[in-house]
């Protein structure tokens, strides 16, 4: 994570080059990482796609995907790096396509005179996954030139499986064709600034770091609210569900950086064992903590939604009061909360320190002194620190404050880098920081599971889209929790 970085060749192939996620977030990462000059002179890109594309469909294709992100490269920069990037067309299955690529990355070889690594990005639907992989490995992709030089790295999206079975049939297959150094899994979230800063904001400062426990923290709300509903994507979504789409992954990467220990250094082993531990650490819900700690509900209207089936029972809302049993964490209670169709976007960590005990707090209105500390994911990224401060006047009377750390108001806002250049650039450095480990992903299966199981008698209840979820949320969530 810390080391200098050198600039690596490399030739991206990414399957399914055509869809949402290369439009939204690969290319315009990637352009921003040659722009930034980031990449090597020797980086090329393959896109492989089943439209019968060709090499200028496929540029159109980025430069509209470039823009509508509201491009600030110069033309030059965008023509140059169009240069970089050619379509290779084919259906997945079919090995004359994986040919064909090789035959490209072969000549790219021939063209820079040397071994080139290889990553294969899998931007694709996890049914693909297996055909993909297999494909990759059978044909040879890996060892294209032969000797030691060169590498080549599988990068794949979450989710890992749609269930604890179908995730360790893919973790077999991946370790059957691959060595875990070559496999890249990607949770997102694990890419962003603010979800990073969480780490230095706790081991780099003296002040909170002593206070960081169940002694002085009274409970922690992690929450993911989104404003737009499932949108286009229900054929993916509708049978997957909130829980399982955001709550396997990146909520519980969330929980891992507030709640794990000291790593004691930066490496990849040293942060991924620390997030291990956490999710090791998680209480199991018996029958009475999965009927009064849980939550599902599904927003109205969300059955008339495209692709949805009409009698849906997918739920678009999930709330989950969670425990670890450690020394430090014991009794603190954890309220993970995410939702569709909600009043905002907004991805958030707040942690409320317990009473001051004697206060010496005059009390109105039964108001809590409680120190509430709020990391902003997104939007408005921030860390802020309410505080109580003595109103200026003959009396004692207490109102609260902030110290607040807006990145927007930092001189290096522009350097922030977007959570997919991180993980394109990190997978090319090898740095496997910030991406799932395979005993993570089995962690968090096994505690979703759980959950998911039992939910099949659970009632699933409504709320209305543009609101802050179910009302029945106040019936697990504390009075003192800000919204
Ligand atoms: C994805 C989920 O992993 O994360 C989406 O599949 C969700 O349903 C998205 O909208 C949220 O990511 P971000 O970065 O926009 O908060």
């Amino acid at each position: 994570m810390n080391e200098q970085k050198v600039k690596i060749p490399t030739i991206i192939t990414i399957f399914g080059v055509a869809g949402d996620l290369s439009q939204r977030k690969l290319f315009p990462a990637l352009i921003d990482l040659y722009n930034k000059g980031m990449l090597a002179d020797q980086f090329r890109i393959i896109g492989v796609g089943r439209r019968g594309w060709s090499d200028d469909d496929l540029r159109d294709f980025i430069r509209k995907a470039i823009e509508r992100k509201g491009s600030h490269h110069d033309e030059k920069t965008i023509s140059q790096f169009l240069l970089l990037c050619s379509y290779a067309k084919g259906d997945f299955g079919d090995e004359h396509m994986y040919e064909n690529v090789a035959k490209n990355i072969t000549s790219i070889d021939k063209e820079f005179g040397l071994c080139t690594n290889k990553l294969f990005y899998l931007a694709v639907s996890p049914d693909f996954y297996e055909v993909i992989l297999r494909q990759i490995a059978g044909a040879g992709l890996g060892e294209l030139c032969d000797g030691t030089d060169g590498w080549t790295r599988i990068l794949i999206e979450k989710p890992f499986g749609k269930d604890l079975a179908t995730a360790e049939a893919l973790e077999r297959l991946l370790s059957e064709l691959f060595k875990e150094e070559q496999i890249f899994r990607i949770d997102h979230y694990l890419g962003k600034e603010t979800i990073q800063n969480i780490l230095s904001f706790r081991f780099s400062n003296l002040l909170y770091e002593t206070q960081w426990n169940n002694k002085y923290i009274e409970m922690v709300h992690l929450r993911l609210d989104e404003s737009l509903g499932v949108e286009d994507r229900a054929k993916f979504y509708d049978g997957v569900g909130a829980l399982r789409d955001v709550g396997q992954n990146h909520l519980l990467q969330m929980l891992a950086f507030v709640a794990m220990e000291n790593p004691g250094g930066l490496s990849a082993n040293e942060i991924r064992e620390r997030r291990e531990e956490v999710l090791r650490a998680i209480v199991p819900f018996d029958k009475h903590a999965l009927v009064h700690n849980t939550l599902r509900a599904q927003y109205e209207g969300y059955q008339n939604a495209k692709d949805v089936l009409p009698e849906s029972k997918t739920e678009t809302y999930f709330l989950l009061k969670v425990f670890l049993d450690n020394a430090r964490w014991r009794g603190v209670p954890f309220y993970m909360e995410s939702g569709k169709k909600l009043t905002a976007s907004r991805t958030d960590i707040t942690i409320y320190f317990k009473d001051v005990v004697p206060c010496l707090c005059p009390s109105v209105n039964h108001v809590r002194h409680q120190n509430v500390l709020r990391f902003r994911i997104q939007p408005n990224e921030s860390i802020e620190l309410q505080f109580w401060v003595k109103q200026p006047g003959f009396h004692f009377i207490l109102k609260p404050a902030r110290l607040t750390f807006a990145y927007a108001d930092s001189p290096d806002i522009a350097k922030i880098p977007d959570a997919y250049e991180r993980i394109l650039y990190d997978c090319i450095q090898g740095d496997q920081t910030l991406f799932v480990s395979t005993k993570e992903v089995e962690l968090a299966w096994r505690f979703i599971m759980q959950i998911s199981e039992g939910w099949q008698s659970a009632p699933l209840i409504s709320y209305a889209p543009g609101s802050t979820g179910p009302l029945e949320r106040m019936q697990i969530l504390p009075e003192n929790i800000i919204d």
